[in-house]
């Protein structure tokens, strides 16, 4: 079987393990989260030895030309030597918090230098003790600030530190941008469709303000999706939005409770009830992984080519 070198010690991989899991079988401390392939906290570098093509998926090609790869997707073919991904970090410290509804934090993050992104694409927090989440970024390029949406999970670590413990000029990491959530132009007059239940709408603001400011002409659709009116944050500011810009509209749907301004039923059923044909449109879909499914295949019998779909599932660690 393989044999993995990681700072100066061998592990031998098991049939069918992956890279993460022979080194958090022995003991190593590797960061890791949705061990799915979709938050990439598990990074890692190899200085020696193949890569599998599963391995980089997703990852920008300068990282993977130099031999990062995502751990929980790498089953090794060979041996390899590895490094931890240091060195793609940047300094940050946590600039403010603000609860935006009983279970969603707005954080406001300052970087020590620009991370360069695009609204919709998400970045990893990495706290001091190695704990790294990935979250979306739901701000237009704004030099060193970044705004992310954060969801209270029971229990969760990160969330959970976020929402009780953290305070402003906490220092943290980030890595990141990654991901090809995002608004690019080129079709100006495009249809698009964006839909997204709980925190999943950071992404979609954010692509949305984006084609706002790029001068989209096409009509700009997103759907926000939760189980009851209390659920749909940043109403007021998404109605503003909305009421500034003749292109966009903004769709508050719930599951129960709805009324006059707010649509109620399932996600997916209000979205393709008011627009059973999509061909030629684009669509984004995020948040919650079972309804980003769900979506992404009703988006694509409907019309939308699969090319033209463009999805963040927010895929948690299952607890071991
Ligand atoms: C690409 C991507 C983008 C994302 N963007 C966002 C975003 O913009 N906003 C956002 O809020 N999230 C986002 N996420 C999810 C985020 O990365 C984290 O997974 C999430 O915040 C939970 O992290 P945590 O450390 O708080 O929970 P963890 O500690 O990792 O717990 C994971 C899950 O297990 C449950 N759990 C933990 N301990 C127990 C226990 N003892 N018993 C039962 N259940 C337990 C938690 O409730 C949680 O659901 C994104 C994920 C991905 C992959
Ligand atoms: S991508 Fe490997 S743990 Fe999320």
């Amino acid at each position: 079987m393989p044999i993995l070198t990681y700072a100066g010690a061998a592990y031998e991989a098991a049939p069918e393990e992956t890279v993460l899991d022979t080194l958090l079988r022995n003991g190593v401390a590797v960061a890791n989260s949705c061990r799915a392939g979709a938050c990439q906290s598990c990074l890692l570098r190899a200085s020696q030895g193949p890569v599998p093509e599963a391995a980089r998926r997703g990852l920008k090609s300068t990282l993977a030309e130099q031999g990062y790869f995502l751990s929980c997707a790498c089953k090794p073919e060979a041996d390899m030597v590895l490094e931890p991904a240091g060195g793609l970090e940047v300094a940050a410290a946590i600039e403010s918090l603000e609860r935006l509804s009983p279970t969603v934090m707005r954080v406001w993050i300052r970087t020590s230098e620009p991370l360069g992104h695009r609204a919709g694409q998400y970045l990893t927090l990495c706290r001091p003790d190695g704990l790294a989440r990935s979250y979306s970024i739901a701000n237009l390029p704004n030099e060193e600030m970044i705004e992310l949406h954060i969801r209270r999970a029971p229990l969760g670590r990160m969330s959970g530190w976020l929402f009780d413990e953290a305070r402003a000029n906490d220092r943290i990491m980030v890595r990141g941008p990654a991901g090809d959530c995002f608004y690019t132009a080129g079709r100006p007059d495009q249809p698009l469709l964006l839909a997204g239940t709980g925190t999943g709408l950071a992404p979609l603001v954010g692509i949305a303000k984006d084609a706002i400011k790029q001068g989209h002409t096409g009509p700009i659709h997103l759907y926000h999706g939760a189980l009851h009116p209390a659920g749909l944050y940043l109403r007021d500011e998404l109605r503003a939005l909305a009421a500034a810009s003749p292109h966009f509209d903004y769709h508050p749907t719930v599951l129960e409770g709805g009324g006059d301004l707010i649509a109620t039923g399932p996600l997916d059923q209000v979205v393709l009830g008011a627009h059973p044909k999509l061909s030629g449109w684009r669509g984004f879909v995020c948040g919650d992984p079972a309804i980003v499914n769900l979506l992404r295949r009703k988006f694509f019998l409907a019309g939308i080519s699969s090319r033209e779909i463009f999805a963040d599932a927010f895929v948690e660690a299952t607890v071991r």
